[in-house]
C-alpha cells in the first residue's frame, strides 16, 4: 500500500501564498526535452518558446527594425518634425511588406508607426509637427511585424549639442543595457536584469521608472512575461527559446512617470526632468543569448 496523500495538489500552498499547492511549491518534475519545457514553461508562466521556425521569423523582423530605426535615427536633424521621421519610417516598413506595429495599437488606438519621445518624454511619445532643435535629445522606438513575426528596437539620437544632464542620463540608459545583457545566461532568474540595471542607475545618480517593463516579444507584441528594470524578485529561470526585450527608461531626476491625459499616451517625468531609453530584442540560446536587433 502507499501511504495516503494527506495534502492535496489542489489545497493551499503550505507557504500561505494562498494559491493552490500545484502552482506553488509543488516538487517540479526536471522537464527533459524542449517539448516538456516549452509545455511547462507555456501552463506555469504562459511563456512561449520558441520552434526554430519562430526564430528565423522574428529574426528577420529585428533585422528589419534595427534596419529601419539606424535610417529613421540619421534623419533626425534640426529643424526636421517627428511627424516627418514617422512618415519616413512608415515608408520603410511599407517598403518591406511589413506593418508598423504601434499604429492602432491599444486604446485609444496609438495614431502613428512609430515612438518619438524628447527630453522629459520617457515613453510612448507621439511624432507631431515640432521640429527638432538644437539642444534635444530623442528616443526613436521601431517595432514593425514581418510575416507575424515582432521585433522590437530602440535608441537615443542627440540633436547638436547637448546638456551634460541630458548626455549623462542617455549614457547611463545605454551602460544599464549593455550591463543586463552581459548579465544574461541560461539558468539564472530574470530578476537579474532589473537588479542588475537598478544597481548601476542609482550609483550613476539617475532613477530607473517602474510604471513601464520589458516584456515578451516575437509571436506578439507584448507576451508573457513582464520584466522589469528596476529591483525584483523575478525567479523564474531564463531558458533557450524565449524571446524577449530590454529597454531600460532611465531619468534624471525622480522615477515617477505621468501619462498625458489627453492623448493618453506620452508618459512624461513628473519632474520634467529628462529621461532616455535604449531597447534590443533578445533571443536566449543553450550557450547564452544573442542580440537580434544589433545596430552597431
Ligand atoms: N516598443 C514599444 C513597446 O515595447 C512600442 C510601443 S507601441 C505603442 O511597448 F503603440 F504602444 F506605443
Ligand atoms: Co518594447
Amino acid at each position: 500500500m502507499i501511504l495516503k496523500d494527506e495534502h492535496g495538489r489542489n489545497d493551499p500552498c503550505w507557504c500561505g501564498s494562498g494559491k493552490k499547492w500545484k502552482k506553488c511549491h509543488y516538487p517540479q518534475p526536471e522537464p527533459q526535452n524542449r517539448a516538456d519545457i516549452a509545455k511547462f514553461y507555456f501552463d506555469r508562466y504562459h511563456i512561449l518558446l520558441k520552434t526554430p521556425e519562430e526564430i528565423r521569423g522574428i529574426r528577420a523582423a529585428c533585422a528589419l527594425a534595427a534596419d529601419i530605426l539606424n535610417a529613421t535615427c540619421e534623419k533626425a536633424k534640426a529643424g526636421v518634425t517627428t511627424s516627418e521621421l514617422n512618415d519616413y519610417a512608415h515608408g520603410l516598413h511599407v517598403k518591406a511588406h511589413a506593418i508598423p506595429g504601434p499604429l492602432h495599437f491599444g486604446y485609444p488606438p496609438y495614431p502613428k508607426s512609430i515612438c518619438t519621445s524628447l527630453n522629459e518624454v520617457i515613453c510612448h511619445g507621439i511624432p507631431d509637427d515640432r521640429p527638432l532643435q538644437e539642444g534635444d535629445i530623442l528616443n526613436i522606438d521601431v517595432s514593425p511585424i514581418l510575416n507575424g513575426y515582432y521585433g522590437d528596437c530602440s535608441r537615443m539620437v542627440f540633436i547638436g549639442n547637448v546638456s551634460p544632464e541630458k548626455a549623462h542620463v542617455s549614457k547611463v540608459s545605454y551602460d544599464c543595457l549593455k550591463r543586463a545583457i552581459a548579465a544574461l545566461k541560461p539558468g539564472l532568474p530574470f530578476s537579474i536584469i532589473g537588479n542588475t540595471i537598478e544597481a548601476y542607475a542609482t550609483a550613476q545618480g539617475c532613477s530607473v521608472v517602474n510604471q513601464f517593463v520589458a516584456h515578451g516579444v516575437g509571436k506578439e507584441f507584448h507576451e508573457e512575461p513582464q520584466i522589469p528594470h528596476y529591483r525584483n524578485t523575478l525567479d523564474i529561470p531564463m531558458v533557450a527559446g524565449m524571446t524577449f526585450t530590454i529597454e531600460p527608461m532611465i531619468n534624471a531626476g525622480v522615477r515617477e512617470a505621468v501619462i498625458d491625459p489627453i492623448d493618453q499616451w506620452t508618459a512624461r517625468t513628473k519632474d520634467g526632468k529628462p529621461s532616455a531609453q535604449w531597447e534590443h530584442t533578445i533571443l536566449m540560446t543553450n550557450e547564452g543569448y544573442e542580440v537580434l536587433t544589433t545596430w552597431e
